[in-house]
């Protein structure tokens, strides 16, 4: 019951951590140029606290996203999304970008290498 609830208050502030990151991107965009459009590595940096940086992970205690292809990248976001694909987390994570937007961090994990 106890560790339950840990394990629920720390992916709360988890999730918080992420959407604080997301807003940034998107602010940072902005800020430049408005057109344009934050990169996928930039988004794809926001996930790094859950899925290690560039989606590379010393241990697969969260999913690694390094060298996933694309399309599956894509309808796995897209599921997350519509709540197809049921989740903990990553329903509140892919809510946030477009279509383009997962587009263009499949591209940038698809070709992240898996080992250093
Ligand atoms: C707060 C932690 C957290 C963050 C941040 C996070 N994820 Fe996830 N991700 C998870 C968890 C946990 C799962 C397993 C599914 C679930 O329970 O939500 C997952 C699963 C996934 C999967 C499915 C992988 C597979 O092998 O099928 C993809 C794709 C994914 N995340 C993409 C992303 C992207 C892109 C971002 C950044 C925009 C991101 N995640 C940020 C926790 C996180």
């Amino acid at each position: 019951m106890r560790r339950q609830k840990t394990v629920k208050k720390f992916a709360y502030a988890l999730a918080l951590i992420v959407a604080l990151f997301a807003a940034t991107v998107h602010a940072q965009a902005s800020e430049t140029q408005q057109s344009e459009r934050p990169t996928g590595e930039m988004m794809g940096n926001t996930c790094a606290a859950c899925h290690g940086t560039h989606g590379r992970l010393g241990s697969a205690a969260f999913v690694p996203l390094a060298g996933m292809a694309a399309e599956e990248f894509v309808r796995a976001m897209r599921a997350f999304r519509d709540g197809s694909r049921p989740s903990t987390l990553m329903h509140s994570v892919a809510v946030g970008f477009s279509d383009e937007e997962y587009q263009a961090m499949a591209e940038f994990f698809a070709a992240q290498r898996i080992e250093e």
